[in-house]
């Protein structure tokens, strides 16, 4: 037997409608918050990720799904969403729009990750992307989209987790404290990060490794180092949280595992049975636009994993109610007349928006009754050779078991059903 691939999932019926649900809820959202739909291909040229994304970091040097295709061209299935839009935002000349440009999504992500809870090779991301605007009022704009997204799915015990982490100006003198820092280690530090010393350092403080993850722990704090205009922004930002009654702590140990950050970054980490799960990443990254061949222009975003935040809402008991799908009526039928009759009318039924379900595997009358039980169907109806020649039927409500005697016609139906 063919298995699904390592890190995959299927996402069966049961849990399409918890999906469905946090997905509208996003749309809803965007659509208050005034961030519109994109929808961009799922791979893209390698390059757009080593430029955007940055070389240094996990995803790029050890997680993409990279391929050639038959022109012998590098592609790469999408790792994450923002680089993707940044290149769409200027090939389709999207600043020529009223800006800011406010832009959502909802994506299969690929990274060649180790597999475990809550970490998987194929998932899902819903991100926003605003394209255009400096000022801090929107970096509390986007963590307060992100925050009012998680409250509405109903997950509790969340943390806001918001840091800054300078811009090329401060960050040229802070790397150079953290090269004066981790040379110290050289002999400890992994193979990766000792390259990561020479062109990133940055990186190393983000690096999964006990061993280096415990050496950055007493690193220099970029927050110490930041410019003027940098202490200023994060400043007004958490003034702007504090307007919106969006609480926050300050974690100066985040530094995100993408390299196009600048000033603000953000993660919300949830609670999961007793362990910590970062739900939602973000943050700004004024130099992308231009560093992939745009006009300076600012950006600022977050994504947040679906697979995580269904996994979340399962496991505190997050089930709305709305997500239930049974029949309004099983048809059953006996015998080939009242069956060709039963399917005129399941159709006509269902083309005015009833969901009707009827019998496609030529069971018994018995045995199609005990379907309808199953599948909870409200109402139901058996049509034979009599009820068709009278085009009437009993409708019975299969809770209470009473019956009334019904036309049988789709319009007579939905009357009833309305009653
Ligand atoms: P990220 O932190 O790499 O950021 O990913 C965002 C979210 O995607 C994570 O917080 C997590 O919920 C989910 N996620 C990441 N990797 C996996 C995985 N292997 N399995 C399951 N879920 C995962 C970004 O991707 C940025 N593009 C976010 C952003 C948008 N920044 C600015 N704009």
């Amino acid at each position: 037997m063919i298995t699904k691939i390592r890190g995959t999932e299927d996402i069966l019926p049961n849990d399409c409608g918890l999906w469905r649900y946090v997905e509208e809820t996003a749309r809803e959202l965007c659509r208050v918050f005034g961030y519109g739909e994109i929808r961009t291909p799922v791979f893209e040229n390698t390059e757009l990720f080593n430029r955007g994304v940055g070389d240094t970091t996990d995803v790029v040097q050890k997680e993409m799904y990279t391929f050639l295709d038959k022109g012998g061209r590098s592609m790469t299935l999408k790792p994450e969403g923002t680089a993707t839009l940044v290149r769409s935002y200027i090939e389709n000349s999207l600043y020529a729009n009223p800006q800011p440009t406010k832009l959502y999504y909802i994506i299969p992500c690929f990274r060649y990750e180790k597999p475990e809870a809550g970490r998987l090779r194929e998932f899902h991301q819903f991100g926003i992307e605003c394209f255009g605007a400096e000022t801090a009022k929107t970096d509390a704009e986007i963590i307060a989209l992100a925050m009012t997204f998680l409250d509405r799915l109903g997950i509790k015990n969340l943390k806001l987790n918001i840091n800054n982490i300078g811009c090329p100006k401060c960050r040229a003198e802070y790397n150079k404290k953290l090269v004066e820092y981790f040379s110290r280690f050289k002999d400890r530090l992994c193979t990766t990060c000792l390259g990561r010393l020479e062109k990133n350092p940055m990186r190393i403080i983000d690096c999964k490794s006990e061993v280096c993850s415990g050496i950055a722990e007493n690193a220099p704090r970029m927050l110490d180092y930041l410019c003027e205009d940098c202490s200023k922004h994060f400043e007004e930002t958490k003034l702007n949280l504090d307007n919106l009654s969006i609480d926050y702590t300050i974690n100066p140990n985040i530094v995100r595992g993408l390299d196009y950050y600048t000033k603000t970054v953000f993660e919300i980490i949830a609670d999961i049975d007793g362990s910590s799960l970062t739900v939602c990443g973000g943050g700004r990254y004024n130099g992308l636009v231009e560093q992939l061949g745009g006009k300076p222009t600012e950006g600022i975003g977050f994504a947040a994993g679906l697979e995580r935040l269904i996994m979340i809402m399962k496991s505190q008991g997050i089930m709305p109610v709305a997500l239930e799908n049974a029949p309004e009526i099983f048809i059953g039928t006996i015998g080939k007349d009242a069956e060709q009759f039963a399917q005129r009318l399941v159709y006509d039924l269902r083309i005015n928006g009833i969901y009707v379900e009827n019998d496609l595997l030529l069971r018994s009358v018995k045995a199609q009754m005990k379907y309808a039980n199953k599948i909870n169907a409200k109402y139901s109806m058996i049509l034979g050779d009599d009820e068709v020649k009278e085009n009437t039927a009993s409708l019975k409500n299969m809770e209470s078991g009473e019956e009334v005697q019904i036309e049988l016609s789709a319009e007579k139906i939905i009357e009833s059903l309305k009653k």
